[in-house]
């Protein structure tokens, strides 16, 4: 479902690494940018530009493109006859308007995710067609609600045609990033992700190491299949499930480890894919990381007056990450970097509330610190922000 972290409440934040200070990575001599490439790091709509628009839809994937990102992102989901949707997760009750379908009733139900039984409407339980009836809602509660109900799910190949034609339209290349979500999930459902996916961007010529497509996920092992079929680029995330006082990331099922990792009993959580050695390991089958950020640059409550209680920086009333002050960024850019893994965290936001108590509430000031310490590209809700900060 919806967790705490993807609807980043502000409850988020920091690293089981140690928090190691570690000198800010230098730029090359012949470069602006201290990425792995010295090139300007990307900027990847996420979700399309889903601070504005209801994530997920065409309509945001163009508002991200006309806002200057240099890849969509899709998150990949199937059908239950094996069509290939853009969805967060397979669950569509908090993104559609399913739950108000009464055509629909019948198809609430239970099903497990990840190790985790979710109840309401899952994609692997309706047809592309009958999807193709729903339309998309906002869900976080805090931004633009107005356009609910309006827009459609589109397929992926929707989401790659848009591309095409604005590549061709704007003189841009316009990259898709799409992310295989909950693959063994769909492995279970009968519906797996990777070969119809890979046959999908074939269609469209994407095959190559240097096409203008990166493939994500999660879990390992389907990455590793996909190392097995194809020279694109892929991307091992990392994920977390919250963040301590001490700005640490702490872990809980299911962001704790890969799910593959939890069926196959490897104890490996996500933090050990962040070691030197682990990463040494993800660079035999992905390109690069897709952490979330919280393990680049922790954040720590204050609690001067020791009440065990974490101070009211900006005396709001609520504490959330205006309320974390950030501590010196770990090695996790270097490390990766010296393991040849390219690094796009995410996922930047533009809201006061998500931003740490330095940058007072200028989401640029953030963008900037991370270019600063050499990420290769950012996962932003809001592109135009990443744009400006990061400069043409
Ligand atoms: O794929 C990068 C980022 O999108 C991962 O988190 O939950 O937003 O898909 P999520
Ligand atoms: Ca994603």
């Amino acid at each position: 479902m919806y967790s705490l972290r993807i609807l980043g409440a502000g409850l988020a934040v920091a690293g089981i690494l140690g928090l190691a200070a570690c000198a800010a990575v230098s730029p090359a001599p012949s470069s602006r940018y201290p990425t792995l490439d010295g090139k300007a790091p990307l900027v990847i709509g996420h979700r399309g530009a889903s601070g504005y628009l209801p994530e997920h839809t065409i309509e945001a994937y163009k508002r991200a493109i006309e806002l200057g990102a240099d890849f969509i992102e899709p998150d990949v989901v199937a059908t239950k006859d094996s069509e290939l949707v853009v969805r967060h997760e397979p669950n569509i009750t908090a993104t559609t308007d399913v739950s108000t379908r009464p055509e629909f009733a019948s198809r609430k139900t239970t099903r497990m995710v990840d190790g985790i039984a979710e109840t309401g409407w899952f994609t692997t339980d309706m047809t592309l067609a009958e999807l193709k009836t729903l339309r998309a809602k906002q869900p976080m509660a805090e931004r633009d609600q107005s356009h609910n109900g309006r827009y459609a799910v589109p397929t992926l190949r929707e989401v790659l045609d848009l591309a095409r034609s604005e590549s061709a339209r704007t003189g841009r290349t316009i990259g898709v990033y799409p992310e295989t979500k909950h693959p063994t999930y769909h492995v279970n459902a009968g519906l797996m992700l990777e070969d119809r996916l890979l046959r999908l961007l074939a269609e469209y010529g994407y095959t190559a190491k240097n096409s203008p497509v990166i493939v994500q996920s999660f879990e390992v092992g389907n990455l590793k299949y996909l190392r097995s079929k194809t020279q694109l680029r892929l991307v091992q995330l990392i994920d977390g499930d919250g963040v301590d006082a001490q700005g640490r990331v702490t872990l809980a099922a299911p962001s704790d480890r890969p799910y593959d990792f939890t069926v196959a009993k490897d104890s490996r959580s996500f933090p050990d894919l962040l070691t030197p050695a682990g990463l040494r390991e993800v660079k035999t089958y992905a390109d690069g990381i897709g952490p979330w950020k919280a393990y680049l640059v922790p954040a720590r409550q204050i609690d001067a007056n020791n009440d065990g209680k974490p101070d009211d920086l900006n005396g709001d009333g609520v504490i959330d990450e205006r309320d974390r002050v950030q501590l010196p960024p770990t090695s996790v850019v270097r490390d990766a970097h010296a393991a040849g893994l390219f690094v796009h965290p995410f996922t930047f936001r533009n809201e006061a509330k998500r931003l740490a108590s330095d940058f007072r509430g200028d989401a640029a000031a953030e963008y900037r610190k991370y270019f600063e310490m050499g990420v290769d590209g950012v996962f932003s809700d809001f592109p135009d922000t990443a744009v400006a900060a990061r400069g043409r």
